[in-house]
Parts: structure tokens; C-alpha cells; sequence
């Protein structure tokens, strides 16, 4: 039998029940093939990661080696929220690498997006080789692969962003979530525990925030980025547009246009909103978000947000835009 192949008769979890079923099967299915054996996972905080992590928590406990690679592109909060519920909630045995200078010396200069993403991606695996090395007795390795990356990249996690993971590791693959869709794992997360808002996550790529600051990433712009996306956030929270619309986020570009501040000319960057629907992320509307909603965002970014004196939002259908802006 093809393990990677779903079989026709399996039920699709859409409740708690059904979750706990798989949970209790998965359990099972993990110790049995892991035995008392270590298991390292490269935790980022996505949905599908953190899904297998509380699984193999539940399994095999401090036997599973969560790695969390801070590499400076993530949102605001991300990396705090990812230490408080495995470590601190979930008794983890997590690493926390801040790996932030590392990658923002790398990115120096690098205006070029595949060239960002290139650099990104090869570091994250030197970094994430370099830990998996200080480990002792790693076995396994385990991967958030979902039933789309299968049938997508026949078994390569290829939109799974910071390129995979190294390849020279010889580990045997754990990858308890690999037949479900996507959401199952959410409902399989949410039987697990984990919170809502790490459970019914917006997509996030790879390269973070790397690709929405716009050219050569500084670290002053890319700030600038993750507070106004903070500012988003929030707002589309109060506003109720979290979870109803599929991805929203800021761009800032490298680029300065004159504005007023306490009465002075300065220049300073633009921030473009981006919040699109989708289904399958190939064509994308863009979500008629209120003009008063639009108006506090605006309001808050301009003078919360260091650098910052113009919001645009982007009306761009996809086609002829992208989602993202690089
Ligand atoms: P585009 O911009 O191509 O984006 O319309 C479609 C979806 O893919 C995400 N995206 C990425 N995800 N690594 C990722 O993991 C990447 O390099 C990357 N580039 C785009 C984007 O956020 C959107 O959801």
C-alpha cells in the first residue's frame, strides 16, 4: 500500500470527535515507530508544524526536539507566542535559536527577490543543520507535510517555503498529518489545544517579511513593516475581518515621497495594505474592506509607525497583481 495515498474510505475530520480519533490513532502510530527513540522538528509556527508538534509532544513528550528558527523575518509577537505555548503551556523541549543577525548580514544588499529567497533558504537549512549537529541521538525527523504538498510536489514540501529542510541529515521521516487537508489539521489543532489564532493562521510564506520589504531589506524598513503589520493585524481583529478574509498584510517599498510632520517637509516611505481572498491562491479578489476601517488603520500607521507618512491600499485584482508585492 502507498502511504502516501489516501485511502478512499478514510472519513474526513470535521469534529472534535473525529479529531480525537485521529489523535488517539496517530498516538499510537508514532510511538510505535519511533520507540524511545529522539525526533527533531523545525518549529516555525505555522499551522502545520505546530499541529505535528503537539502531536509528538503528546506521543513521545521530551523525546520530540522542537527547533524554532528566529530568522528576523517573522511577525511581530510570532516567535514570543511560539515560546509561551510549546515551552511554556506544552512543556516542550525547544530550542530557540535567535538567528536574527545572521540572516539580516546575509540579506545585505540583496535587492533581488529570488535572490532574497535563495538566501533565506539556504540559510535556514545551515542553521537548522547547525543545531540538529549539537543534538545528540536524533533519529527521526519530523515534517508538517499535509495532503496538498503530496499531491502538489509528490512528497516534497515544495511551497513550504524556506526551501525544506537538509537533505544530508539521514533522519527517517515522521509526518503524522501528511493525508489530511488543511482543514483537518485545523480541526485536529484545535482538539490538541493549541490556540485559535495560531490554528486558523492566515498563510504566511516562507520568507516572511523578507518579501514585504521591498529590495535590499533594511533593518529600519523591515521594522517599519512589522509594526504596520502589527497595526493590521489588530485593527482587522476589532474589525472582525480576521478569519474572514484569507490574507491581509503591509508592504512597505523602498521609496521616499515628501510629506508634512510637525509642520516640517520630510520624506518618508509609503505603506501599501494588501487583504485579498482567494480560494486556491492562483486568482485572488480584493476584500471591499469599510472606509472607516481603512481610515483608523491609515490614522494609527502614520503616527505609530517610525518612517512611515502615506498608507495605499492595493485595489489589484490577481491577475494582473500577485498576492505578494515581490
Ligand atoms: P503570489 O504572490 O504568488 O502568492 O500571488 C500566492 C501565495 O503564495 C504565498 N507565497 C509564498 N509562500 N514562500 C512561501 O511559502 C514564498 O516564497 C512565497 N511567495 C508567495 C503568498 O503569501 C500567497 O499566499
Amino acid at each position: 500500500m502507498d502511504t502516501n495515498v489516501r485511502p478512499d474510505t478514510m472519513q474526513r475530520i470535521t469534529t472534535t470527535a473525529l479529531a480525537d480519533a485521529f489523535i488517539a490513532e496517530q498516538v499510537a502510530a508514532i510511538r510505535a515507530q519511533v520507540g524511545d527513540k529522539k525526533v527533531l522538528l523545525a518549529l516555525s509556527g505555522g499551522v502545520d508544524s505546530s499541529v505535528v508538534a503537539a502531536l509528538l509532544i503528546k506521543a513521545i513528550g521530551q523525546n520530540l526536539v522542537c527547533v524554532h528558527v528566529n530568522h528576523g523575518l517573522l511577525r511581530k509577537g510570532e516567535s514570543e507566542q511560539v515560546i509561551k505555548v510549546f515551552r511554556g503551556e506544552m512543556n516542550a523541549n525547544l530550542v530557540y535559536v535567535d538567528a536574527v543577525d545572521r540572516f539580516l548580514d546575509k540579506l545585505a544588499g540583496v535587492a533581488d527577490p529570488e535572490q532574497k529567497r535563495k538566501v533565506i533558504g539556504a540559510e535556514f537549512i545551515r542553521v537548522f543543520e547547525e543545531e540538529a549537529r549539537k543534538q545528540q541521538g536524533i533519529a527521526f525527523l519530523a515534517q508538517g507535510t499535509i495532503y496538498p504538498d503530496i499531491l502538489e510536489s509528490h512528497g516534497v514540501k515544495a511551497h513550504h517555503n524556506v526551501g525544506g529542510l537538509p537533505e544530508d541529515l539521514q533522519f527517517e521521516l515522521v509526518e503524522p498529518v501528511k493525508l489530511l487537508f488543511k482543514d483537518e489539521v485545523r480541526v485536529v489543532g484545535k482538539a490538541l489545544g493549541l490556540p485559535d489564532n495560531m490554528v486558523y493562521r492566515q498563510p504566511f510564506p516562507g520568507p516572511g517579511l523578507g518579501v514585504r520589504c521591498l529590495g535590499a531589506i533594511t533593518r529600519d524598513r523591515l521594522a517599519a513593516v512589522r509594526e504596520a503589520d502589527a497595526i493590521l493585524r489588530e485593527e482587522f481583529d476589532k474589525a472582525g475581518l480576521a478569519g474572514k478574509v484569507w490574507q491581509y498584510f503591509t508592504v512597505v517599498p523602498d521609496l521616499k515621497s515628501v510629506g508634512i510632520r510637525d509642520g516640517k517637509r520630510v520624506e518618508e516611505w509609503p505603506c501599501i495594505l494588501r487583504a485579498v481572498n482567494t480560494k486556491d491562491a492562483m486568482t485572488a479578489t480584493v476584500e471591499d474592506v469599510p472606509f472607516a476601517v481603512l481610515q483608523v488603520i491609515t490614522n494609527r500607521i502614520v503616527n505609530e509607525v517610525k518612517g512611515v507618512n502615506r498608507v495605499l491600499y492595493d485595489l489589484t485584482p490577481k491577475p494582473t497583481g500577485t498576492i505578494e508585492w515581490e
